[in-house]
Order: structure tokens, then C-alpha cells, then sequence
């Protein structure tokens, strides 16, 4: 490794069937004013609602509600949420749903104390909080993001067809604690269950492909991603087992919880990529990612070869017996490719709403990063788009 780094990760996990009850543990720790954070009633129709209002009211909280926190939440919805936690004088911010709820809450923590309007500050200029944040604590429904145990907060503008996301450099935005009970994760749709699939084994992407130093992280994120393919095959045939799902739970939350980016540069494009994708078509996020990824990994494929093979030969076991790094690099695609269309995801942009006359516009809208094995201009991201549309 190559890379200098500084590491804390503040967010104290409780994972298992029995996890909830550690909110009776956690809940003292904070004010009476409580902000219940959730999006648009699954929770109700599961009876997570239920439970976790059971135990506000074991722990005498007075509850203030944010409710209908849309799958990539706006920032309309955001100025919402801001003055009912300032209305409450919230003490704590507690979100019980998925990524959205999650970097939602955080969206929220860093602008009730906040003058200036949060768009700008934070998904525009890209500013750190210079007021007092509120603690956020996290009830995980849906599984992908790794919002429950990272300082990312996406907030999408409709208006200006931007979807931004701000990772926060203070590790104080990060949530406090989240509770992971995989079996709240088993009423999500097969859709939703593999959009937030992907969502992980591309998080792990992002990080693995760049650089060209021996580093630990990547050997970590191989075994990540050979955990996130073996589970997803079972979940994807038996979405019910229990096993699976707890290892898909907890995959997810380290590779996207800053363990695997340390002492290493990462990538992030097809994040951008998906991201603008969805600022136009309000797409589910791991589909968004779904649909641009092979047309962007084979364009960089020739820039990061060795890297390519390296995943195809630990990830994909495939033998480069008699085969050039380019074939067996190729060859590990093919085998991603192939995975991909047996979990059932999205594979191209068209079907998730994206048309013609969109493309300049999303390209214009996508971030360029310079982490990744090759730094794409306007038109290269424009071919890339163009090749998503089938
Ligand atoms: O709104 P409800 O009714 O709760 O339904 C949700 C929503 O429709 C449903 N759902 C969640 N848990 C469920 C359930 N349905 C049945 N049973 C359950 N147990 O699932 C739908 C999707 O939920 P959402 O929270 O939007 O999904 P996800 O966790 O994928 O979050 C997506 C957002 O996170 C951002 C994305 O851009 C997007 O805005 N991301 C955040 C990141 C971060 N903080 O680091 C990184 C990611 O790359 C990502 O960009
Ligand atoms: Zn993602």
C-alpha cells in the first residue's frame, strides 16, 4: 500500500433477529425530543412502525413524525423535514427505513442549525457543517447503501436535474448506531433486494478498481464480493433464508463504511453516471448503476487490464490458462455480465426511462472523478450513455 490514512468509524452496529431491543440502550443516551424518520409506509404494512413506536413510548419520548421520505429524497422534502426537527427542538433524529431515510436524516442533522440554505452549502459549494449537527440514529429496512454506517447523504433537485451526493469529511455525521435485523429486510420486493444487490457489488467496484499498488483493501473487497455472490444466488432463488440475507445485510455495510477506501484512490464513475441517470428518470438507484456498468467497465477495461484479470481470476475463478490478461480480463466481464441477468437487474437505460434527447443533458450532469483508471471527457461519457440505451 502506497496510501496515508486516518481511520474512525463512530456508528455502533446491532445486528441480528434481537436487535431492536438495543434501542432501549441507545435511546437514554439522548434528549425527549425524538424526530421518527420514514418513508412511505412500508414500515406500517411490516409492523416495524409498530415496534419501534412500542419502545419510544417504553422510554417516554416525545415523537415528532417526518413521513413520506421518497426514495431518492428532494430537497423540497428536505426544507420540510428542517422545520419540523426545528419546530420539535429534536434531540435525535431516528430513521427507520432504507438508504433514502437514512442520508435524509443526515441531510437533516447538518442544516436544522443551519442559516444558510443546504443546497447550496452542502450539494453545491460542497461545504462541511459550520453549525451544531443532531445525532441520527438508524433502523435499516432496505439493504445496499451503507447509509447506516457511513456520512453520505444524496438529496436529488428536481428542478435542476441533479442528483448530488455529499460524504462528509466529520465522522460526527456518521449515524450513532444502527440496528441491522436482516429479517426486516425480507419484505422488500425481489426488485428492490436486487437493485440494493448490485448497489453493494458495485460499492466495492468503485473502490477496487484504481490503482496499481498491492493493497489490502483490494484483498478485503475480493472477499466481499466472492460473500455478495455466493449469498445473492441463494436469496435470489429462496429470498426468505435467513442466512443469506444476514450475509448480504452485512456485506453491505462494509463495503460502504469506509473500511475498504482507506490508503487507496477509488473511482466512483458509474456512481456518477447512475446518479445523473436517475436525476432524469428518478430510477431506483441500483438499477441506475446496473444499466451503465458494463458499457463503462469494457471502456476502461484497456486502461486497468491487470486489475480486470486480477478481478476475474479471484472474483470470477476464471483460469488464464492460455488466455491473454485482455481475454481472461474480458472474460471476468462476461462472467459479471451473466450474473447480473440471472439476479434479474436492469441492463440498459432505456428501460428505466431514459431517452435520446436526455443524453447530453445527463452527461452533462455527470460528476467526472479522477480516481479510476482513466479520466473520461464529455464525449467518452456521452458514448458510454449511448451505449446503456440497449
Ligand atoms: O418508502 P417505503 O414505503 O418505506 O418503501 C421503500 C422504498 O420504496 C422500500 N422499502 C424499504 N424497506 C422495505 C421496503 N419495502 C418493503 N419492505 C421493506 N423492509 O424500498 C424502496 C427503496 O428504498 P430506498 O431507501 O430508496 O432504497 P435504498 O436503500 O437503495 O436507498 C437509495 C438512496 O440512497 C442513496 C441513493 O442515491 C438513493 O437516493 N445512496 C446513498 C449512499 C450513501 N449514503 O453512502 C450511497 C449509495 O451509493 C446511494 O447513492
Ligand atoms: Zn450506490
Amino acid at each position: 500500500m502506497l496510501g496515508n490514512f486516518s481511520y474512525c468509524n463512530p456508528t455502533k452496529l446491532y445486528f441480528g433477529e434481537d436487535s431492536l431491543k438495543f434501542l432501549n440502550t441507545e435511546l437514554p443516551k439522548y434528549g425527549d425530543n425524538m424526530v421518527l424518520i420514514y418513508g412511505g409506509g412500508s414500515i406500517k404494512k411490516n409492523g416495524i412502525y409498530d415496534e419501534v413506536v412500542a419502545i419510544l413510548n417504553q422510554n417516554k419520548k416525545k415523537v415528532a413524525e417526518i413521513s413520506g421520505v421518497m426514495p431518492n429524497p428532494t430537497v423540497d422534502k428536505l426544507y420540510e423535514g428542517v422545520k419540523i426537527a426545528r419546530d420539535h427542538h429534536a434531540d435525535l433524529l431516528l430513521a427507520v427505513g432504507g438508504g433514502s431515510v437514512c442520508d435524509y436524516a443526515k441531510a437533516v442533522s447538518v442544516s436544522v442549525n443551519c442559516e444558510e440554505d443546504p443546497w447550496e452549502k452542502y450539494y453545491v459549494r460542497f461545504e462541511e457543517p459550520s453549525c451544531e449537527t443532531l445525532p441520527v440514529g438508524c433502523v435499516l429496512t432496505m439493504v445496499g447503501t451503507g447509509s447506516e454506517m457511513n456520512a453520505g447523504a444524496v438529496i436529488t433537485n428536481p428542478k435542476t436535474k441533479q442528483k448530488i451526493g455529499h460524504v462528509f469529511a466529520d465522522e460526527k455525521i456518521m449515524p450513532k448506531f444502527a440496528v441491522l435485523n436482516p429479517k426486516y429486510t425480507l419484505t422488500l420486493p425481489h426488485y428492490q433486494m436486487v437493485s440494493g444487490i448490485y448497489d453493494i457489488f458495485n460499492h466495492i467496484c468503485e473502490q477496487y478498481f484504481s490503482g496499481e499498488d498491492d493493497n489490502t483493501s483490494d484483498y478485503i473487497s475480493e472477499g466481499l464480493m466472492r460473500s455478495v455472490i455466493y449469498a445473492s444466488r441463494i436469496a435470489n432463488k429462496n429470498p426468505l433464508d435467513y442466512e443469506a440475507r444476514s450475509n448480504i445485510m452485512r456485506a453491505a455495510t462494509w463495503a460502504l463504511n469506509t473500511l475498504v477506501s482507506r490508503g487507496k484512490s477509488t473511482d466512483w464513475m458509474v456512481h456518477m453516471l447512475g446518479q445523473s441517470v436517475g436525476a432524469y428518470t428518478n430510477a431506483t438507484h441500483g438499477m441506475t448503476l446496473a444499466a451503465v456498468s458494463l458499457p463503462y467497465y469494457r471502456h476502461i477495461l484497456p486502461y486497468g487490464v491487470q486489475k480486470f484479470k486480477r478481478f476475474a481470476v479471484n472474483v470470477w475463478n476464471v483460469d488464464p490458462a492460455g488466455k491473454t490478461d485482455e481475454q481472461t480480463a474480458q472474460e471476468g466481464l462476461a462472467a459479471m455480465e451473466n450474473w447480473m441477468r440471472e439476479l434479474g437487474l436492469v441492463m440498459n437505460i432505456s428501460e428505466l426511462g431514459a431517452t435520446e434527447d436526455m443524453i447530453e443533458g445527463i452527461a452533462d450532469g455527470t460528476l467526472i472523478m479522477s480516481g479510476g483508471y482513466k479520466v473520461l471527457n464529455h464525449d467518452e461519457i456521452v458514448e458510454i450513455l449511448k451505449e446503456s440505451m440497449a
